[in-house]
């Protein structure tokens, strides 16, 4: 096989066999085949996509580029989630004891964030001594125990994935649907996932700006994971504006220890709600998707979704009593109220910007080796539809530097206020399976 043949047909529009995507993952990742060829074949690959059959190959290629991780150790259906992107993004803080606390096995892998805010180990470490660093061994005994426990990423996950994702990055072919689709679901799948719900994101905060895009996307990682054994189903939902009222680490444990004391902000719970339901279907927990909402709802009343956040703290070093007294948090040093500048109805807050704020506030790292800064954040005060008044706090700052006026100055920017009424935006557009 020669790969100036392989990069000929794509670019003809022709479908690749199993044998050639192999030939093409394994020789880029042992460095046999150039990144001048591949850059060839990724841009073939923009311009003329792939089939169903070529996505769910590729996903395999890549998930067998290097390691996987066994949890067949771990008693009943392993189901994870992921989020594509999002700006104050918290429900994966909340799902992770909610769907345990109904017996639904979390076993979940996770990263530190770059850009925007922080990742979930980021959010998580804002609770005095909780760590992940655990050995494989205590991980499967904690999800075993408990039904939850969160590690770092170890091993040597998907390589494949990491030099190709590289090579987008710098030819202009990040943004081709198939190559995000294998992407994702490799990652996934060599965590260990028997099933996955999947929540895609649309709007200004994500990585697919329209709605068409963002089904497309869906529908295409959905065939990938029902095409190699992964039943998936995934939940198209809004980021056109931030998702709740938090971004920012310890604002966001906050916010999730409200949600799951069934105060927190009404659109973070009904996504939590959606994307748990998925999960515990899927987990064979539940027979209906109605019966498995009931059985978070319920959870959620008799305070033992909270309690399964204390133990899942608890049993990794982290401080329980934070959820009894969220002041343990860190906290900043200063609180500044961004004041709206007319009457109105909030007509857009651009979602992608806010994190940006956060980010400049320290709550997300500019570069892989920033330092972050666990405290600091927004809180919206108004979300798209709400009516505010002159003088009124469209958001407030958590800071520890004293001049945010740049900061201000970009939230004021990037919040639009508009005459006449405005209605919320629909908060779950499509759901795929
Ligand atoms: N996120 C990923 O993990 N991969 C992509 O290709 C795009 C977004
Ligand atoms: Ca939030």
């Amino acid at each position: 096989m020669r790969m100036v043949d392989l990069i000929a047909k794509k670019r003809d529009g022709k479908e690749l066999t199993k044998e050639e995507i192999s030939f093409i993952v394994e020789g880029y990742t042992s460095g046999d085949i150039p990144d001048y060829q591949m850059s060839a074949f990724t841009m073939a690959v923009f311009f003329q996509g792939m089939t169903a059959n070529e996505q769910a190959e590729l996903t395999m290629s890549m998930v067998q580029s290097g390691d996987t991780i066994d949890l067949s150790a771990i008693e009943g259906v392993k189901v994870d989630k992921h989020s594509t992107g999002g700006v104050g993004d918290t429900t994966t803080l909340i799902l992770a004891p909610l769907v345990a606390a109904v017996g639904v096995p979390v076993a979940k892998m996770s990263g530190r964030g770059l850009g925007h805010t922080g990742g979930t180990i980021d959010k998580l470490e804002a609770v005095k001594g909780f760590h992940v660093e655990i050995d494989k061994k205590e991980f499967i005994e904690l999800v075993n125990k408990n039904k939850v426990a969160v590690v770092g990423q170890s091993g040597n996950l998907t390589p494949a994935d990491k030099k190709i994702y590289a090579l987008r990055d710098v030819t202009a072919t990040v943004n081709s649907l198939p190559l995000i689709a294998a992407s994702i679901m490799s990652k996934k799948i060599a965590a260990g996932a028997d099933a996955i719900v999947l929540d895609v994101k649309t709007g200004a905060g994500a990585f697919m700006k329209n709605l068409e895009d963002a089904k497309a996307l869906a529908q295409s990682m959905v065939n990938i994971g029902n095409n190699v054994g992964r039943q998936t189903m995934a939940v198209i939902s809004d980021m056109s504006q931030p998702l709740g009222f938090a971004i920012g680490n310890a604002l966001e444990v906050e916010e999730a220890i409200d949600t799951l004391k069934g105060k927190g902000p009404k659109d973070l719970e009904e996504l939590c709600l959606v994307l748990g339901s998925y999960m515990v279907y899927l987990a064979d927990k539940a027979l209906s998707l109605e019966e498995a909402r009931r059985m978070l709802q319920e959870v959620i009343e008799n305070g033992k979704a909270l309690e399964s956040f204390k133990t899942f703290l608890a049993a990794q070093g982290g401080d329980p009593s934070v959820v009894d007294d969220v002041a343990k948090l860190p906290q900043a040093a200063h609180k500044i109220e961004v004041n709206a500048e007319k009457d109105g109805y909030v007509s857009e807050i651009v979602a992608d910007e806010m994190g940006t704020a956060a980010m400049w506030l320290g709550a997300g790292r500019a570069t892989k080796d920033s330092e972050i800064d666990l405290a600091v954040g927004l809180m919206l005060r108004k979300k798209v539809g709400d009516e505010v008044k002159k003088g009124e706090s469209l958001v407030t700052i958590y800071s520890n530097k004293e001049d945010v006026q740049e900061v201000k100055e970009h939230i004021l920017k990037n919040i639009s206020i508009s005459s006449k009424k405005v209605e919320a935006p629909s908060l779950i557009y499509d759901t795929v399976q």
